[in-house]
Order: C-alpha cells, then sequence, then structure tokens
C-alpha cells in the first residue's frame, strides 16, 4: 500500500515541457512515478481483454443472452458495452460478471463515434450478420499503430454469401440467400489476422453447410472465442490451429462462460518484475500462452519458475544480455509484447533488434524511452537497442496501449521520476494498474494537479 513517504515523494510539482502541456487536455489525468522501488509480492491478473471483445461480439449470436465471468474493468469493456447497448443489448455487471440480454435487438447499425474509438468492435460484423441476415457496420479506420484494414473481413464475409458495399464508410451487408441465411464457404486468410478468423468464425456458426478458416489465426484468444461458440452450441473444431472447422447450426443458446487470464497483462508485469530486478508472482495465468515471453526473459537472463498450473513467478537478475526480437502471429513473440520488451531492453548488455513485423506504425515508443536515456537507433520496422546502465525519469507521452505499459515500466526502473500522459492509452488495457503496482512496493501516483511548465 502506499505510504505517507511515498507521497511526499510525489508531493512537488512534475514539471512539464510547454509543448507536452499543449498535448494535454485540461484536467488530463498523469500517472508520476518515482523509479528504483523494489517490488515484490503477488499481481493477480484479470481478465483478457482481447478475448472479453470478442466474446461481447460473440453474445449477439443468440437470443437468449450469455454471461460472461472475469471480466477487468476497462475502457474498452465499458465501450464495447456502449456499442452493444445501441443495437439493443440490455448488460447488468455485478463485480467481474457481466450479463448480456440479447433478446431484443432494435437496430443492425452500429454509431461511427463509437466504433471509430474501438477497432475491435468492427468484429461484432460477423455476429450480427449470421443473426439477422444484415448489418451496417461503420469502416474502424486507422489507428496509432497502422492502417489496419478490414477486407479480410468483408472478402471472407462475400465468400460466405454475403453481399457487401461500403458506402460513405460504412459496410453494409446482408446475407444474398432468400432465407437471409449465409452459406459455408472454404475461406484462406492471406494473413492469420485475429480479427478476421473472430468475425468469420462468429458468422460461420450459424451458416447453412459446413466452412473452413485456412490460415486461420491460432490466438489464445480465438480459441476463447470458438469455446464460447460451442458452449453456446456451435459446431467448431480446430481452433487454436491454423484450420478452424465450422459446422453451421440454425441457433445458438445460452452459455455462462468464464474468460481466460490476460496474457499481455502477466506478461507486462513479468517485464516490470525483470526491469527492477524484483522478485514477482502471477496469477491465474495460463503459462504455455506466455512460452514465446518466458523464452525471451530466459534468454535475457531472468529466472521464471512455473509454481502450478496457474501461477508462475519472476525472479530478476544483476545482469541481463540483449537478445533480437521479432513480433509474429501466436505463438510467436506477440506485437502485443513488443514495447515492453523494448523497454528492457534498453538496460541490457550489449545490442538487441526488434524487427516489427505485425503492424506497420508500432515502435513510436522508442522516441519516449530516449528522452529517458536509452539509447536506440530506428529504421522503418526494425530498432536497435544498445543498452545503457540506467534509465533516468523523464516526462513521457503514451503513444498507443502497449507504448504506455512501457513507459509506466521504464518509469519504475528509471532514477527520478517519470511522468507518464496520455493515460487514455493505459485505461483501454489495464484493469487498475496503479493499483496492483502500487500492492507490490511500486511508489507511482495518478493526478492532474501540481503541473509547472518549465
Ligand atoms: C488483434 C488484437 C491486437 C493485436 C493484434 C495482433 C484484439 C481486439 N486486438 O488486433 O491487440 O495486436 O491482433 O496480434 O484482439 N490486416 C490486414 N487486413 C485485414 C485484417 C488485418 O491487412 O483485413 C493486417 C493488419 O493491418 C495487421 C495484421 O494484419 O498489420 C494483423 O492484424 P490483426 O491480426 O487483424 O489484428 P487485430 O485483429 O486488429
Amino acid at each position: 500500500m502506499q505510504t505517507m513517504t511515498d507521497r511526499h515523494d510525489l508531493a512537488t510539482p512534475t514539471l512539464l515541457e510547454a509543448s507536452q502541456m499543449s498535448q494535454l487536455e485540461p484536467n488530463a489525468p498523469i500517472l508520476r512515478i518515482i523509479g528504483k522501488a523494489p517490488l515484490s509480492g503477488h499481481v493477480p491478473i484479470s481478465g483478457a481483454k482481447n478475448s472479453i471483445l470478442a466474446l461481447m461480439a460473440g453474445t449477439l449470436l443468440s437470443s437468449e443472452g450469455c454471461r460472461i465471468r472475469n471480466v477487468p474493468y476497462l475502457a474498452d469493456v465499458q465501450r464495447m458495452g456502449d456499442i452493444l447497448e445501441t443495437l439493443g443489448v440490455k448488460i447488468s455487471r455485478n463485480g467481474e460478471v457481466l450479463d448480456l440480454d440479447t433478446s431484443n435487438l432494435t437496430t443492425n447499425s452500429a454509431p461511427y463515434e463509437l466504433v471509430s474509438k474501438m477497432r475491435a468492435s468492427f468484429f461484432a460484423l460477423g455476429s450480427l450478420l449470421a443473426r439477422l441476415g444484415s448489418a451496417r457496420m461503420p469502416l474502424p479506420g486507422g489507428c496509432a499503430i497502422g492502417a489496419r484494414p478490414v477486407e479480410l473481413h468483408v472478402r471472407g464475409l462475400q465468400a460466405l454469401g454475403a453481399d457487401v458495399q461500403i458506402e460513405h464508410g460504412i459496410v453494409i451487408a446482408h446475407a444474398k440467400s432468400r432465407n437471409g441465411r449465409l452459406q459455408g464457404a472454404r475461406i484462406y486468410l492471406d494473413c492469420p489476422s485475429v480479427g478476421a478468423t473472430e468475425t468469420l468464425m462468429m458468422a460461420a456458426t450459424l451458416t447453412e453447410g459446413e466452412t473452413i478458416i485456412e490460415n486461420a489465426a491460432q490466438e489464445p484468444e480465438v480459441v476463447d472465442l470458438a469455446n464460447l461458440c460451442r458452449a453456446m452450441g456451435a459446431k467448431i473444431r480446430g481452433a487454436g490451429t491454423n484450420t478452424i472447422f465450422i459446422d453451421g447450426v440454425d441457433k445458438l443458446h445460452f452459455a455462462d462462460f468464464t474468460a481466460i487470464p490476460d496474457r499481455i497483462e502477466a506478461g507486462t508485469f513479468m517485464v516490470a518484475a525483470a526491469i527492477t530486478r524484483s522478485t514477482l508472482s502471477m496469477s491465474p495465468v495460463v503459462p504455455w500462452h506466455l512460452t514465446a515471453a518466458i523464452s525471451k526473459l530466459q534468454d535475457i537472463g531472468v529466472t521464471v519458475r512455473q509454481d502450478s498450473d496457474n501461477m508462475i513467478t519472476v525472479i530478476g537478475g544483476d545482469r541481463y544480455r540483449a537478445v533480437d526480437i521479432e513480433t509474429l502471429p501466436y505463438p510467436g513473440f506477440p506485437t502485443d509484447m513488443q514495447a515492453q520488451f523494448m523497454a528492457l531492453l534498453t538496460v541490457c548488455e550489449g545490442n538487441g533488434v526488434v524487427t516489427e513485423t505485425v503492424f506497420e506504425n508500432r515502435l513510436q515508443h522508442v522516441a519516449e524511452l530516449n528522452r529517458m536515456g536509452a539509447n536506440i537507433r530506428l529504421k522503418n520496422n526494425v530498432a536497435v537497442v544498445t543498452g545503457v546502465p540506467q534509465l533516468s525519469g523523464a516526462p513521457v507521452m503514451a503513444t498507443d496501449l502497449r507504448a504506455s505499459a512501457a513507459l509506466v515500466i521504464a518509469g519504475l526502473a528509471a532514477d527520478g521520476e517519470t511522468t507518464v500522459m496520455g493515460l487514455h492509452h493505459l485505461d483501454r488495457g489495464y484493469d487498475r494498474i496503479e493499483e496492483k503496482l502500487r500492492n507490490v512496493g511500486a511508489k507511482l501516483y495518478r493526478t492532474t494537479a501540481n503541473v509547472t511548465v518549465s
């Protein structure tokens, strides 16, 4: 827990540059971190954001509703709920349990203002279309990490017998068959897109006939969505491999389903333990969802112990060696962990080469880490990180969700105070992160006040 002394460290005004102040909304929250506090103890891991968002979209497939458990408190979950509510879903939340009454969908059309704020909501196109026979979904547009097109979703739905037009930025889709149902098809994805796999898998649960999705994404969140659909009565085989078989059924029913733990949140705390040379245990986790991250940590010189089926402990070391990292679809190294590992590489001995292959613009944290004394050179989607003995605290701006986590992690290890701005990114995907970090000894504090311009 935070003590008075910790607060005293944070009582002085934080210094922001005029250019940073101008980027902040009035009263925008900032996170002040006093670095180098040793961490120890246990961190509870929340339900997986990327699963929950897909599961919520999946509930649209049935009129009998769903109960989803292990739902974290996240801005993205709230946003997805807002979108479902505009479609007529009634949602009630009791702690980490979400009840969704999907009996009466009042429209097949999602509003642009909400979809544009969260790309994952576009994935509901598949479930809406399958249930209602038609759907209208605004194109989500690009985002901070890249253009992120959706042509694989669209082409897949066309293969399933949908007429899909894009008019004035809205995807308008309807099933071409007379009975309003989609038709099973063989679909090959040019790349194993997580979102396209999820959109098409949901759509295919209610088709007439069999659908085969080849070169499908194998992420654990895809498997979780398949498991929810199966709990609702869908016939799906092969989720978690690169070929998914779906036998369409006439209708789906109520399910009570618990989401998997968030492997990216767990991985973020693993790196937090490593960079602060601390010992942290965390649960619940599915250790084999973390294989790529654990293997890289071990190569760096961090000890990772598996305590049980759902608990691991990370034990930081004194000296770390640089490693090379290339992001890849699962089971490769996750792009969602790239920024956090780059923060760790900044204090490893030697040069580590980080290659981002999944998104075209996901290295914006490089400039911010360099503000903290890191030595990173960037060319296109490749960053060469040369380790330095010590990071130093600085005011920094989060540019996307995982970049924000990387800056928090760097701040925990840096000398002096780090101020992280742009916290709306952090709040999209980390459930009560300050509380979780403070409970294991970190000194950090969210504030809006006490800011002066240098
Ligand atoms: C999901 C995750 C995100 C993660 C990403 C990759 C959710 C809510 N988000 O995003 O956290 O970083 O997987 O693991 O689950 N692409 C196309 N055309 C398409 C679809 C995708 O070119 O139609 C490209 C994208 O631009 C990107 C790559 O494929 O370069 C991977 O994207 P994708 O797997 O679809 O990511 P998301 O599902 O959006």
